[in-house]
């Protein structure tokens, strides 16, 4: 499916399906308005029998207005437009796109983005209705025996803007909407993927296929014996528990000069994770599949660069493993060494995220990097904090934390700051090791931050805490974020002067 933009006289515009918004109390867009005047007040009329009001959502098909080349008009509810805004604006785009799949109409010209509302210009609009339209459109049916394919797919929709001096912006916003989206499908595509066949093997194929396409990406996979050999004792310690090897992925995209500093990217990859010794319980292991979400938004933000051909240089570093149980398993109370040299005493192997992340986080010091950034499922605790709406956002330098709060704002995919103070890391003392991966109840969370951050004194780094946010409650499925907030982050690193709106 493909969007694009158009400016142009609504009334002579050919289509399958015209989408027209309709505020509560039946009051009719400028859009609808200006078709209602060419069809003789069809639309009037037909509001009149009461078959929509303009609530939230609604939709309405009519079939043969008249005075317009357009097959059908498809009728949306805005809600009241006193409270039109950034959420209901996505809602609507929602339901609209689900309501014209339904159909089987194979192009669209959709109006919707032209509805004005506080704070955001035309760009954001187009941008982020094209992302939410590529997201209604979304479905993951690959292990299903018989697919549903329909007689006609939906191929085209096209936003209409009012304004002919800002198409070139418009044509922008879908250009990057679009790469946004293919990084999305690339990451909800892997996450959903079952476990049994996305493995730490599986993850570093899609990772090389993905390098195959562009002379700007390059990758390396280090096997076992060299994670091993390199005295990653944190990241064996998860790993040891499985049959099935662990792989530590790296990927550089050159986008810029040799000497420019990367902005790293770490994704925690852990393609199932039982809980090891510290086992879940058969409700709450139901979803692990998911908890290389980090790793698969690595790839996805990776995928959206090198589409955009952003001039940057960006590294991906993806620790993944299974986290298992079997005679070589680690066990509570078993004290490890971290490549750092710090010893960690594990006392949940339930905890262990941290562990693999701690690892990478000493192994990207060697990348000379702009910004550290991982990417983790870490903490059931942040689902409990923050729900699914915001991602816990962590970080050891405040321009940093800004930047990526201000992209998520941008996005509508949005992170939330969280306190890092010393005094929570009290929480990790061990009687026995330099520290232990577990602090407690309280606060979960941030005392998993907190360990994380004893890895990373070497450079700017914040942490995205994804447990809420990588996935779906309502169907446990892959959201794709925050591929968008990351993507945003790295176009404002090239555009510092743009505004925030
Ligand atoms: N992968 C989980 C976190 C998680 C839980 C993600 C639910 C998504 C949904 C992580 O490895 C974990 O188990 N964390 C523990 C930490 C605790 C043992 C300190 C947790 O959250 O309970
Ligand atoms: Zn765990
Ligand atoms: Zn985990």
């Amino acid at each position: 499916m493909e969007c694009s933009v158009k400016s142009g006289i609504l009334t002579k515009m050919r289509t399958a399906c015209l989408v027209l918004g309709v505020y509560a109390g039946k009051k009719l867009s400028v859009a609808a308005l200006l078709v209602d005047e060419a069809s003789d007040h069809f639309i009037t009329l037909a509001l009149k029998k009461g078959d929509l009001d303009g609530k939230l959502g609604q939709t309405l098909l009519l079939y043969q207005v008249p005075g317009l080349p357009a097959e059908r008009v498809l009728l949306v509810g805005l809600g009241k437009e006193s409270e039109f805004n950034e959420k209901t604006y996505l809602e609507v785009i929602t339901q609209s796109t689900l309501a014209v799949k339904a159909l089987g109409a194979q192009d669209a010209i959709s109006t919707l983005a032209e509805a004005l509302f506080e704070g955001r210009d035309t760009y954001w609009r187009i941008r982020l209705g094209v992302m939410a339209t590529h997201d209604a459109l979304y479905q993951f049916d690959g292990f299903r025996s018989k697919k549903e394919v329909p007689a006609k797919m939906l191929r085209r929709i096209v936003f209409t803007i009012t304004n002919r001096r800002e198409l070139s912006i418009a044509e922008k916003a879908v250009q990057e909407a679009a790469a946004i989206a293919q990084g999305m499908t690339f990451t909800k595509n892997l996450a959903n993927t079952p476990p049994n066949i996305c493995t730490p093997t599986f993850l570093a194929e899609q990772a090389e296929k993905l390098c195959k396409k562009s002379e700007a990406l390059s990758i390396a996979v280090l096997e076992e014996a060299q994670i091993k050999a390199l005295g990653m004792g944190a990241f064996m310690a998860v790993a040891q528990g499985s049959s099935t090897p662990p792989k530590f992925i790296t990927i550089e995209y050159r986008g810029a000069k040799k000497d420019a500093k990367p902005y790293v990217f770490i994704g925690k990859g852990i393609t199932f994770d039982t809980g090891g010794y510290s086992l879940k319980d058969k409700v709450n292991i139901v979803g692990q599949k998911y908890d290389m979400s980090g790793a698969a938004t690595v790839l996805g933000v990776l995928q959206a660069v090198n589409q955009l051909a952003l001039p940057l240089n960006v590294v991906g570093v993806i620790p993944t493993c299974e986290n298992m149980i079997n005679g070589q398993a680690t066990r509570p109370e078993d004290i490890i060494t971290t490549l750092l040299g710090t010893t960690v005493e594990i006392l949940n192997t339930d905890a262990e995220g941290r562990l693999i992340l701690c690892d990478a986080l000493t192994y990207s010091e060697r990348f000379s990097p702009e910004v550290v950034i991982d990417i983790a499922t870490l903490t059931g605790a942040c689902i409990i904090a923050l729900g699914r709406h915001a991602t816990g956002l962590f970080t050891n330098h405040a321009p940093l934390g800004e930047a990526l709060y201000k992209a998520g704002l941008e996005t509508h995919d949005r992170a939330w700051p969280m306190p890092l103070w010393e005094e929570y890391h009290s929480q990790l003392r061990s009687t026995f090791a330099d520290m232990s991966n577990t602090g407690g109840p309280e606060a979960g969370s941030i005392t998993a931050a907190s360990f994380l951050s004893q890895f990373a004194k070497k450079f700017h780094w914040a942490h995205l805490d994804i447990a809420g946010t990588a996935t779906k409650a309502s169907e446990k499925a892959a959201t794709g974020r925050p591929v968008p907030l990351l993507v945003q982050y790295l176009l404002n690193v090239l555009a510092p002067s743009k505004k925030s709106k």
